[in-house]
């Protein structure tokens, strides 16, 4: 597998870097921004400019290059504060960013976890750390998309009823779930993706120690890039594990009993695959010699055994045998680990599922990866949950991006909600703590959410708290399709 490398800043941004840390070299007021500066941006000044802002005499307020009048920040005190040195007791200013809308819309480059204000903001990054093929592979929806902009715009059609004053004090808002027997830090969780090792070293594994740090749910696809055993090691506890059935029954048989046997407590069955899915991306990604050219076969054939989802771009490998809900109940019972079906999306066949003795249903379009049904994902729960009734928990996923995204679909009934890309983006961008920081910035602005709608348990949240607008509204969108 090709090592995705550290991520590089582009020349322009460095070259706007090296203008900014000039300016703070030199500026006392501007150092007084110290504390609100980027954790990465900090460590390369402290490399570069040997500027300490309680040192005095190491630096000197800018000045006009035009007038030569001392410049100021707008909010930076009394007139004649930049005579006077900070003291380490004076609450640091910030300097005003001059582009900060710009920046927001151009999706320019963070060099740290913590430099991300949301989700989007490692999509790029990713992107420019990787293989333009490993790329396409994670952006990629079926035929031209318009699925996975179907589930943003499912979303984003919902609108929220607020809540101004409780009868109680505000308590702390517990995001704490309970689910197939197991308890978790908050209804977020992580969907199987296949093969992560394509987007960083640490795979599976650095995702799912940042899932354990995090106290939420993790799904291992079955087209992982490491083992059951080596991911529940590095998470320290057994986490799901997600099936794409093969013809040979007897194959079957082994997988699940392997990971029964290292202790998964659930084994997720993915259906939404087995009609096919037409991946024009992948299609135009992989040509000359495909996934037979050197470019690929240099990394995909020096690991035994490894898998190449790339190669599949209609769907798992194998024969098509006519799978029947007879699998669900025989799927089941080849093991005591709980049964969970993910990519349904009809009441009826939730309703089925659940006959055949389903524990849990998931509601997922592979996050516009299946069929080009343009139906957004959290369009399809209302009529899930009320098939369902309440019998066996509902997951869903595709398309969740904001807390908001998460608080709606538990509002109209789900108990466990999803992201796929947006923790890919964290792994791809810086590993383990892009994971960890991805799943924060989620489960902060859920806090968010629930304060604002004086919520203060995940049991409280219920469909009163939204209401359908006519029109989504859509912000995040260009011709490549970033932000969706
Ligand atoms: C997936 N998904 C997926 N699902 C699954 O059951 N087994 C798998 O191996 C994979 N592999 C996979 C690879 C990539 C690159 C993506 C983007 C997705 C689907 C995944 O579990 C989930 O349903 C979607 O990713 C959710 O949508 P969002 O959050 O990506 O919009
Ligand atoms: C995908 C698989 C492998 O979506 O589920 O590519």
């Amino acid at each position: 597998m090709t090592a995705p490398g550290p991520h590089m800043p582009t020349p322009d941004r460095d070259e706007s870097r090296r203008r900014f840390f000039k300016f703070l070299a030199a500026s006392p007021l501007a150092a007084l921004a110290y504390a609100s500066l980027p954790h990465g941006w900090l460590e390369e000044l402290a490399a570069k400019e040997p500027v300490d802002p309680f040192v005095p005499g190491s630096w000197r307020v800018p000045e006009c290059v035009s007038c030569g009048a001392p410049i100021l920040p707008p909010a930076a005190a009394p007139a004649n504060a930049h005579l006077s040195l900070p003291t380490r007791q004076q609450a640091p200013q910030q300097i005003p960013p001059q582009n900060a809308q710009e920046e927001q819309l151009t999706g320019s480059l963070i060099a740290s976890p913590e430099d991300a204000v949301n989700v989007w903001d490692f999509e790029r990054v990713t992107h420019e750390n990787n293989l333009a093929q490993h790329w396409d592979y994670l952006h990629m929806g079926v035929e031209d998309y318009e699925t996975r902009r179907a589930n943003r715009e499912g979303f984003n059609r919902l609108a929220l009823r607020t809540r101004r004053l409780s009868a109680e004090p505000p308590k702390r808002p517990d995001t704490s779930i309970e689910i197939l027997g197991q308890r978790f830090n908050s209804p977020l969780f992580l969907c199987p993706v296949a093969a992560l090792q394509a987007y960083h070293t640490q795979g599976e594994a650095g995702a799912g120690r940042a899932a354990r740090r995090r106290g939420i749910l993790q799904i291992q696809s079955n087209q992982s890039s490491m083992s059951y055993e080596e991911i529940a090691e590095a998470r320290g506890e057994p986490h799901w594990f997600q099936i794409y059935t093969q013809p040979d029954w007897n194959r079957n048989k082994r997988l699940i009993d392997r990971v029964a046997a290292a202790g998964c407590p659930t084994l997720v069955w993915t259906v939404d695959l087995l009609g096919g899915s037409n991946r024009e991306l992948a299609r135009r990604s992989v040509v000359g010699e495909g996934t037979q050219g050197a470019l690929c076969q240099n990394c995909h054939n020096h690991q035994q055994g490894y898998q190449r989802p790339m190669n599949r771009d209609s769907g798992p490998a194998g024969e098509r045998i006519p799978y029947t809900w007879d699998w669900v109940s025989r799927l089941k019972d080849a093991s005591d680990m709980n049964f969970v079906i993910k990519g349904i999306v009809t009441a009826e066949d939730a309703e089925m599922a659940i006959e055949h003795g389903a524990d849990g249903i998931f509601v997922s379009n592979h996050g516009g990866r299946a069929e080009n049904s343009l139906w957004a994902s959290i369009d399809s729960l209302p009529e899930v949950v009320a098939a369902v009734r309440g019998r066996v928990p509902v997951m869903i996923d595709s398309g969740v991006r904001r807390g908001t995204d998460v608080f709606k679909a538990l509002a109209l009934g789900a108990d466990a909600v999803g992201i796929g890309r947006p923790y890919v983006w964290g792994l791809g961008a810086f590993g383990e703590d892009g994971v960890d920081r991805v799943i924060q910035l989620i489960m902060a602005e859920l806090g968010i959410v629930m304060g604002q709608t004086q919520t203060t348990s995940v049991a409280e949240i219920n469909s009163r708290f939204v209401m359908e607008r006519p029109n989504p509204i859509m912000m995040r969108h260009n011709e490549l399709g970033f932000g969706l």
